[in-house]
């Protein structure tokens, strides 16, 4: 709760107005029917005159001209408020999905994230607007016809006392029952979202897979899911709905009937106009309690709505360098050493993706990773620009854990091409500038040219101007990684993680960029993991790797004479290029 009040602070001027004009409002709307009252009760007694109706259409017409001072005003800021409000809670949950670590994000589907930012934001935002128009509105209605009847007649006002009771009785039920059903409709939601995102940012695939069907299919699912989970909800709104008519419809009929026989003189004296007057309290006493309830309503909706926020707003970033001991310390050298180095994605299970791995690789060095899918390479090569952290053992670079770097300087320090690698939309020379915002057309190009990218972005039409489409989808494969590769390259990193980033390009330009590694970039420590030999034959060291252990580590030749699971990868790879040859 503290959460949700500490965002009302910068707006409070807000929250107080919205809700005070609304009590303007309100006045105005109990005073109305005495006006009313007044004069019919002045015509029925044969008084009225025309000066008197002059002064009553005056006091009416001021009356009104304050009722909508007090409604605008109310609703102005009452929609500041709101929308000021929600725009914070956005700033904040976006800004925290911004710090999660890889392991965070994998917790929360990227569509449950994106629901959560847009729709429920906006739940709570519609609460507070109601809220902040009803919080005075209904409970200073309620209480104020409440005495105005009380005072206008006494005699009748006992109605209230049975009506008012059932009715909030009432309420309570259908409260209850609709409170889960909306839990219910919210999550529903979700899916059908999720559905809608996974689909539509994957409909390359889809179509590719003429899966169109049963993307269809899968989203009339959820959305007929969500259509019956709302019905099932609304029911019970639309029930209350003619019920409360009944109900009120019963309460004038009775205040009819007891109103008419003081009015006729039979029980009692009472004139036509408070008869009037009164009836219209009831209906506002009546009306005011039927807002009350579509409040909770909302607020049960808002409440569902807060709590997935707040899952977000709490969940602890796995990864941070508050504690860093060296949070000056940038990577100098690039030395590498995991040491009995342990890993799992999934912290209760028994099997680990890395076991006890010790690796030492000098600064400078070139090394090759190698290794069949799913033995744990990208695992292995996260860990250094910390995308996950070590379940024992550590991650050294330049002899000081990853963890003591601030993960600014170290991420800097450590230039990684992603396996599954994606532009922004934007223009080339934009993505290219992830890797350094401030640097020059020359170095833009120098970079391009060394990832043998150069050539093919100046054979389109607007060059490093070309725009990018979300995804990249505008460049082939090869040429997406070939970019990849510039804007890492871009960041003059001491070590650099190529991650099977050369796998859609061709041999003869793989090997152009290796040579432009080895003479551009001499210094830098190189990773490079590759799924053919060709790629990683001619490093200083080559790592193998089987189910999360490692193998052997050696040249190509060591390896060839020792390590029999290189020989039998090298062998099946020859034995390919000759069938294909
Ligand atoms: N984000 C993740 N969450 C849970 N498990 C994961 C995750 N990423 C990888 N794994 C699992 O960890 C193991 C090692 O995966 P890793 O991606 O390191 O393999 P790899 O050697 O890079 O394979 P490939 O050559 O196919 O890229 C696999 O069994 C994989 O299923
Ligand atoms: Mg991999």
């Amino acid at each position: 709760m503290k959460r949700w009040l500490s965002y009302v602070k910068p707006y409070k001027l807000y929250f107080i107005l919205g809700p005070l004009l609304m009590i303007v409002e309100v006045i105005g709307e109990v005073l109305m029917p005495m006006f009313l009252g007044l004069i019919l009760n002045e015509a029925s007694a044969g008084t009225l005159n025309t000066q008197k109706c002059i002064l009553f259409i005056v006091y009416m017409i001021l009356t009104a001209i304050m009722m909508m001072v007090g409604g605008v005003g109310g609703a102005y800021f009452g929609t500041k408020a709101s929308v000021n409000y929600a725009a914070d809670v956005r700033r904040d949950v976006y800004k925290k999905v911004q710090k999660f670590s890889f392991a965070n994000i994998d917790k929360f589907s990227t569509g449950s994230l994106v629901t959560r930012l847009t729709n429920d934001i906006t739940q709570i935002q519609n609460f507070i607007m109601t809220l902040l128009r009803m919080c005075m509105r209904s409970p200073g209605m309620f209480i104020g016809a409440l005495i105005m009847a009380i005072n206008l007649r006494p005699q009748l006002s006992w109605i209230f006392a049975v009506s008012v009771p059932i009715l909030a009785v009432v309420i309570a039920l259908i409260i209850k029952t609709a409170f889960p059903r909306f839990g219910i409709m919210q999550n529903k939601m979700d899916k059908l979202n999720s559905t809608v995102q996974e689909s539509v940012t994957n409909v390359r695939v889809v179509k590719s897979f003429v899966r169109e069907d049963y993307e269809v299919k899968k989203f009339t699912a959820a959305n007929s899911d969500l259509k019956n989970s709302g019905i099932s909800a609304i029911k019970v709104m639309i029930l209350t709905g003619p019920f409360m008519t009944l109900f009120m419809n019963i309460t004038i009929a009775a205040i009819i009937w007891f109103g008419a026989h003081q009015v006729m003189g039979i029980t009692d004296t009472m004139a036509p106009g408070d008869l009037s007057q009164f009836i219209t309290y009831a209906n506002q006493i009546l009306h005011s309690l039927m807002m009350l309830s579509m409040m909770f309503m909302m607020s049960s909706r808002a409440m569902a709505s807060a709590k997935r926020i707040s899952e977000i707003l709490d969940e602890k970033v796995d990864i941070s360098d508050e504690n860093a001991t060296f949070k000056e310390k940038t990577v100098t050298h690039g030395n590498i050493e995991f040491k009995d180095v342990t890993f799992r994605y999934y912290k209760n299970s028994d099997d680990s993706v890395l076991e006890k791995i010790n690796l030492t690789i000098p600064a400078g060095k070139t090394v090759g990773i190698i290794g069949s899918t799913g033995c744990g390479k990208t695992t292995l090569v996260s860990l250094i620009p910390r995308l996950y952290d070590t379940d024992s053992g550590e991650v050294l670079v330049d002899g000081v854990n990853v963890k003591d770097y601030s993960l600014k300087n170290l991420r800097e320090g450590v230039g990684m091409v992603l396996q599954n690698n994606v532009l922004f939309s934007g223009t080339i020379q934009d993505n290219l500038r992830w890797g350094d915002e401030n640097a020059t057309m020359e170095e833009i190009i120098s970079a391009a040219d060394s990832a043998q990218a150069d050539s093919f972005i100046k054979s389109f039409k607007d060059g490093y101007d070309t725009e990018l489409e979300q995804g990249g989808v505008n460049v082939s494969g090869g040429q997406k990684q070939r970019l990849c590769i510039a804007r890492a390259l871009l960041k003059k990193p001491k070590i650099l993680i190529l991650d099977d980033s050369t796998s859609a390009v061709d041999t003869a330009t793989e090997a152009k960029i290796r040579k432009e590694f080895k003479t551009g970039l001499k210094d830098s420590t190189k990773i490079i993991i590759a799924q053919r030999i060709m790629s990683v034959m001619e490093a200083d060291m080559i790592v193998v790797m089987n189910d999360g252990e490692i193998t052997g580590i050696g040249t190509h030749d060591e390896l060839m004479q020792t390590n029999t699971e290189y020989r039998e990868i090298y062998a099946s790879q020859m034995e390919s290029n000759q069938k294909e040859a």
